[in-house]
């Protein structure tokens, strides 16, 4: 893995944790290398060993370039010599094509784009997978898999993972955004801020939880209906939010990001 910040740390930890061994890793500076210490894993600082990289993926079946997306291509022009023929390189980088990455990379080099979330550090990330032109469907499960150490996978086309980065991958955001707003609607009715944040953060948890335990299958909509009877308060209050119209104003969120996303795409 061959830049390790906090989205390859999430990974690197959720794969160590599934008992994987014979990783080895790379960053820029000592001090980060430093702070990976696993079992298993190899930390290697290019500050120390500028060959690093290349050392690091000698004769590796899977390859994840966790570097931010402007260094990508390079470090894919980078390592081309010194990949194994039959390697998979997984690509992190958000608004990156594969197409762009294998352009850089020996033709029998498959490509995979994954596009993860944050909770992955806790072991409850989503993350997008998706194939390149050269990727087979053995090395997309290969890629697959590893996800799944970190949480739940969806493999999907190319074309649709700039569409669920703007749900999965920018959704904690959202998430955070409203626990802000309803802590803080907390404290101006007089609650303390240790207070607002038991209270509301108790609420996200048991009501997602809640949710995912629901043996019955009752969709989001029921578990709603059943905390709102008919004219008492809850009812008052989502009235109020729906005729904010929280609907139109995702979708015009998610669009926005959408644009974004093929902005950086075009550079
Ligand atoms: N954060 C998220 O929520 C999220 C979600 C989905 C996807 N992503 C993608 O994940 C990628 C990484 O994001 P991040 O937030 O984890 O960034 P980050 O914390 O800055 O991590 C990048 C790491 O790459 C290292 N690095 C830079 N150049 C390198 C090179 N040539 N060789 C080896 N290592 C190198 C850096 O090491 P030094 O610090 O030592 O220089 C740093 O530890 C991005 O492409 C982003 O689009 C992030």
């Amino acid at each position: 893995m061959l830049g390790v910040g906090s989205m390859g740390g999430a990974i690197l930890h959720g794969l160590v944790r599934h008992g994987a061994e014979r990783i080895a890793v790379t960053n820029r500076t000592a001090e980060k290398a430093a702070a990976i210490e696993l079992d298993g894993v190899e930390s290697i600082a290019l500050a120390d060993d500028p060959d690093g990289n290349a050392r690091a993926i000698a004769g590796a079946k899977l390859v994840v370039l966790g570097v931010k997306p402007v260094g990508i291509v390079d470090l894919a022009r980078e390592i081309a010599p010194h990949l194994a023929a039959d390697a998979v390189v997984v690509s992190i980088a958000a608004g990156t094509t594969t197409a762009s990455i294998e352009a850089a990379l020996p033709a029998s080099v498959a490509v995979v784009r994954a596009m993860p979330n944050t909770p992955s550090t806790v072991g409850l990330g989503v993350t997008g997978v998706a194939g390149g032109s050269r990727a087979s469907d053995e090395d997309i499960a290969l890629v697959a898999r590893m996800f799944e150490a970190v949480g739940e996978v969806i493999v999907l086309d190319e074309s649709q993972i700039d569409a669920l980065s703007t749900i999965s991958g920018s959704g904690p955001a959202y998430v955070f955004l409203l626990i802000e707003e309803l802590t803080k609607a907390a404290e101006r009715m007089g609650f303390t801020a240790e207070q607002a944040a038991t209270m509301v953060q108790g609420t996200f948890r048991g009501a997602t939880e809640l949710l995912a335990a629901d043996e019955t299958g009752a969709s989001p909509a029921e578990l709603r209906r059943r905390v709102t009877s008919p004219k008492g308060t809850t009812e008052q209050a989502v009235g109020v939010l729906q005729a904010a119209d929280l609907g139109g104003t995702f979708d015009r969120a998610t669009t926005a990001a959408l644009a974004r996303a093929q902005e950086l795409a075009a550079g």
